[in-house]
């Protein structure tokens, strides 16, 4: 297929969507991130990429903690809320109703509503110009109940999580198959 030769910049989509949350100073905040991704699996780490002149980035900064919290495609007004107003002028959770429930580890709230909570701790942060990376554990998983099966399995694929796909917020609730169905060998029929 034909293809045009851009100049340079970011084009990896999609990307999540993620509404990160931090308390410091006697304050909460929360702030839509999508430069955000797992960066290793044992031990459990990812990271988040912030600009300084954030609001939120002092606050996790001194506070080396935050939470990712997922939210579902039916969000996107809260996500996209949360990702053009500043908590230095307005208090997100009380303007959307975010309901806002304790971590079991860290300090920084986890919102109610969201169905995934990822509570993290700050190892490093790298300057890597507009953003700074922040290099993060995760230090634990809360996962909404209403998503496991009488088997105890968790079923995220049928959460209706929103992604962000250059400038568009979409849903991902179609699964296509399941991972490693394409070496699986089909069973005989009897
Ligand atoms: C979809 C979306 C993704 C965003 N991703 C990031 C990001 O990865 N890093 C960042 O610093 N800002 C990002 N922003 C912008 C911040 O969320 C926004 O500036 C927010 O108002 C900052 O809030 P605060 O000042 O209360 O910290 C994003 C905004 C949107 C709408």
């Amino acid at each position: 297929m034909a293809k045009q030769n851009w100049k340079h910049g970011t084009m990896l989509y999609p990307v999540p969507a993620v509404l990160v949350t931090c308390r410091h100073g006697g304050r909460d905040n929360v702030l839509t991130v999508s430069w955000a991704g797992t960066i290793c699996s044992d031990p459990p780490m990812l990271s988040i990429s912030i600009r300084p002149e954030r609001f939120s980035f002092n606050m996790i900064k001194s506070s080396r903690e935050f939470v990712v919290n997922v939210p579902t495609a039916d969000m996107a007004r809260e996500v996209d809320f949360c990702g053009v107003k500043s908590g230095a002028e307005v208090d997100k959770f009380k303007a959307l109703g975010l309901i806002r429930t304790k971590a079991r580890v860290v300090r920084a709230p986890v919102i109610a509503q969201c169905p995934l909570a990822i509570e993290c701790k700050v190892e490093e942060i790298i300057e890597l110009g507009s953003h700074h990376l922040f290099i993060s554990r995760v230090l634990g998983v809360l996962a909404d109940e209403s998503l496991m099966d009488n088997k105890g399995r968790f079923h995220l694929e049928g959460a209706g999580l929103l992604c962000y796909n250059h400038g568009h917020y979409c849903r991902t609730s179609r699964p296509i198959a399941k991972f490693g169905f394409s070496v699986r060998r089909k069973s005989k029929k009897r």
